[in-house]
């Protein structure tokens, strides 16, 4: 294991939820810090189920189980991470948002402490710029669910030292996962590629090329992806994917990373995906249809 020993963890949504429930099953104590209790309840219910599911598969210990939850501190107090020796964000993806919790948690940490930030296409190097830390701060993005995907994208800028990039490498390890090394490129590695081939899929359906179940059949049967294009999007959020692409574009400016109109439209009507029910499909019935939106 790593010097790390007690994890901070702000943010109890999808990923930090995902993010604080690895960090327990790998044995260490971890904060988990959310700013509203109902949405800090919703995470920990989320957390609880994913351990009794593995207890009911047989693939965990229920003493294990109660350990796990047992290492989980839920808090809104933010003063509650004062002792951690990592603190991760997964908040909302707004720069001000992360730059100002950077900025008051600078206040309270050790001085030793890395801080790390999930993001998945805001820099690395603006938010470290922001804080009393440049040198110990990076990146560690993980994906989607959290306790089953092994990548997290390891991201250094131009002022992460050496030392701080090799903790939080081999921390990702100790969690499980496989780590890779990304320099601080809006997107890194994953969501560079991923990104534009999502919006790739969805120019396909507007300009005709089949239908939306029809794409999805042909990258999962043709290319043996786990689910198509849209069934990601839904599953990722279109929410996410709109204000990742808006992001990526903003950056780059070239028209692979721009939104088509009907993902921007989607986003602005709420229809995000499984988190609201309807996205590209109709989450209503056991299975799911094609949405009202795009029918
Ligand atoms: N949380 C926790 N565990 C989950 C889960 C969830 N939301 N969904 C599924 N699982 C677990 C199941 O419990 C099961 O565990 P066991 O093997 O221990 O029994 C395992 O995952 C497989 O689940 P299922 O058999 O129910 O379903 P599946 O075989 O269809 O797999 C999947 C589900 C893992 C989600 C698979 O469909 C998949 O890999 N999809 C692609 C996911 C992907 O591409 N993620 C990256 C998104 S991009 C991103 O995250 C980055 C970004 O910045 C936007």
């Amino acid at each position: 294991m790593s010097e790390i020993q007690r994890v901070g963890v702000v943010g109890c949504g999808l990923m930090g939820g995902g993010i604080a429930q690895v960090c327990a099953q790998a044995g260490y104590e971890t904060v988990v810090r959310e700013v509203d209790q109902a949405f800090l309840d919703r995470g920990m219910s989320g957390i609880q189920k994913n351990l009794d599911r593995a207890v009911s598969k047989g693939k965990l210990e229920e003493s294990e189980r109660d350990a796990i939850v047992g290492r989980l501190q839920p808090t809104l107090a933010l003063d509650d991470l004062a002792e951690c020796d990592l603190v991760l964000e997964a908040i909302i993806e707004n720069l001000d948002a992360k730059i100002e919790l950077f900025s008051a948690v600078g206040k309270l940490c050790k001085a030793t402490a890395i801080f790390a930030s999930n993001t998945s296409s805001l820099s690395i190097t603006e938010m470290a710029a922001g804080t009393d830390r440049a040198e110990r701060f990076v990146g560690l993005h993980f994906f989607s669910p959290v306790p089953v995907m092994p990548l997290v994208e390891v991201v250094r800028c131009g002022q992460t030292s050496e030392e701080a990039f090799k903790l939080a490498y081999a921390f990702a390890e100790s969690l499980g996962k496989s780590p890779i090394a990304c320099g601080d490129n809006t997107g890194f590695v994953v969501n560079r590629l991923l990104v534009p081939y999502m919006l790739d899929a969805i120019r396909a359906y507007e300009s005709g090329v089949a239908s939306i179940p029809d794409i999805d059949t042909g990258m999962r049967l043709g290319c043996g992806y786990p689910m198509g294009p849209f069934t990601l999007g839904d599953f990722v959020g279109l929410d996410t994917l709109y204000h990742i692409t808006d992001i990526m574009y903003n950056e780059y400016k070239e028209a692979r990373f721009a939104s088509p109109p009907l993902l921007r439209r989607m986003f602005l009507a709420g229809y995000h995906g499984r988190k609201t029910g309807k996205g590209f499909y109709d989450y209503s019935d056991d299975e799911p249809v094609v949405s009202d939106f795009v029918k």
